[in-house]
């Protein structure tokens, strides 16, 4: 995909004119995401990164999303590099960008093991020095977004697997209260912010998840102000848990709300359209888990486009995690989503009447080129896709007259803007360079 991208854009600047390769956000007639989960009574959520919230990035983020989560510039090591001195540059862009497009901030987050300043981490401090930086820094953050963030994930990742609490050094040194006095100096500092405890794997019923059930049951027996649970559902395909609603439901009935809140599900690389069809169905059963249950009340994915994940740097092999492709077009994942939310996806035109036909016009020792012809009779085109799947390992490299993207083995071409039209008894041709090696044979094309 990358090695297509680069030669892509390589050859946009040689050859000009035809060469397109803009790709589409959303298609502009299907119902943006944060509407359809409005008319559910939900919010929908990504996480971002500030300085990117401008084009195409800035254009998804805004338009398809009620709710935004600063992925990392909330974090301590982000606003307090230096101990007193602060940076909420990043922070206070994407506030402002939420509140220019209607939607809400989940606050993320203020206590954790990972993103410290080293000055926190590497200093040594009495019990009592560790809980006043703690509460300082609490009533620090939460006071200067007051009445702008609509949750905070307040305390981050306090579990083992095992249902044990983490060694960190905030049980280290203060014990398990640090969470019961996290919440009630962010509920000083922002009475109206909902505030949340957030973890992983803790999807379905478990150990782990267990855990947390029975430290936010007797949170609230003790009136801390505890008002939900972050299921962050970093998945792995085709392995969503079994018990996600059981589990989302249980939390529900214990009076609190819960949130989807890091959604993600990687797939060992490259993408097939098989895999690209089970992660749809993975996130279109996740959303509906949630949609099933009234308190749930938030899913956010964890960065909505896989050009923006944090999976590949950290599972080597492992990505394509997000909704959308690195070029900002719509997986089937965005639909699996807006499926679960109860939109429709748009359906393609008939292609009753016309057909795609592939051929091989030259070929060389490494490279050949290709053209689909797309013809009607007795039926036409508005606007037109042709899909095939590569058996030996060729790769397209440059297209031309339409717009072609390559992930795995599985291409896919779309109309160029000026080219979508096919009449009754006319043809479109496209074409494109690829290379081969071995043999190079002709794949069957679907018209769509
Ligand atoms: O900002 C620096 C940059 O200056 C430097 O050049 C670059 C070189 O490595 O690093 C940049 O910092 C990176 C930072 O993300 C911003 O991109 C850090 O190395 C990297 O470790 C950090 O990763 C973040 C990760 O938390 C840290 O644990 C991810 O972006 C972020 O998505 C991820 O988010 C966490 C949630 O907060 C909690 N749940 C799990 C989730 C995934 O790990």
């Amino acid at each position: 995909m990358r090695s297509l991208r680069t030669a892509l854009s390589l050859a946009s600047l040689v050859t000009g004119a035809l060469m397109l390769f803009t790709a589409p956000a959303a298609h502009a007639a299907d119902t943006p995401l944060r509407d359809l989960a409005a008319a559910k009574g939900k919010i929908v959520g990504t996480a971002v990164t500030g300085s990117k919230l401008t084009g195409t990035y800035g254009d998804i983020a805004g338009a398809q999303f009620s709710s935004l989560t600063p992925g990392n510039a909330m974090k301590w090591g982000s606003v307090e590099p230096t101990q007193g001195s602060f940076n909420w540059t990043e922070a206070d862009q994407i506030v402002a960008f939420a509140e220019a497009h209607g939607q809400q901030v989940r606050g993320h987050t203020l206590v954790w093991h990972n993103q410290n300043p080293s000055w926190l981490t590497n200093g040594s401090w009495t019990s009592a020095q560790l809980s006043s930086l703690l509460q300082n820094h609490i009533s620090t953050e939460v006071g200067r977004y007051k009445g702008r963030i609509a949750a905070w994930d307040v305390v981050n990742e306090p579990f083992n697997e095992d249902g044990t609490y983490r060694s960190t050094l905030w049980y280290n040194g203060l014990g398990a209260d640090y969470i019961a006095n996290a919440l009630t100096w962010a509920h000083a500092a922002d009475p109206a912010a909902k505030l949340y405890i957030n973890d992983y794997n803790v999807e379905g019923v478990n150990a782990k998840s267990t855990a947390l059930y029975n430290l936010v049951k007797s949170l609230k027996d003790r009136g801390v102000p505890i008002d939900g649970v972050g299921l962050q559902a970093h998945l792995i395909l085709g392995q969503v848990p079994s018990t996600l609603q059981q589990n989302i439901q249980r939390f529900a009935d214990l009076g609190v709300d819960v949130a989807i809140t890091e959604l993600d599900v990687r797939m060992a690389l490259p993408a097939d359209s098989a895999k690209l069809a089970q992660q749809a169905a993975d996130y279109k059963s996740v959303v509906a888990a949630c949609v099933a249950v009234a308190r749930c009340v938030n899913v956010t994915v964890w960065g909505f486009a896989d050009s923006d994940s944090w999976v590949p740097s950290t599972f080597p092999g492992y990505g394509a995690a997000t909704p959308y492709d690195d070029n900002y077009a719509p997986k089937p994942a965005y639909y699996g989503i807006a499926e679960a939310l109860g939109g429709t996806t748009t359906p393609p035109p008939s292609t009753d009447g016309c057909t795609a036909a592939y051929s091989v016009t030259n070929q060389w020792s490494t490279g050949f080129t290709g053209e689909v012809r797309i013809a009607c009779s007795g039926a036409s085109l508005s606007s037109w896709k042709v899909n095939w799947t590569y058996g030996a390992g060729q790769q397209v490299t440059q297209a031309w007259n339409a717009t072609c993207t390559q992930s795995g083995a599985a291409v896919t071409c779309a109309n160029a803007s000026y080219n979508g039209t096919v009449p009754d008894g006319g043809s479109v041709t496209f074409g494109f360079n690829g290379s081969w090696s071995g043999s190079n044979p002709v794949p069957t094309v679907t018209l769509g």
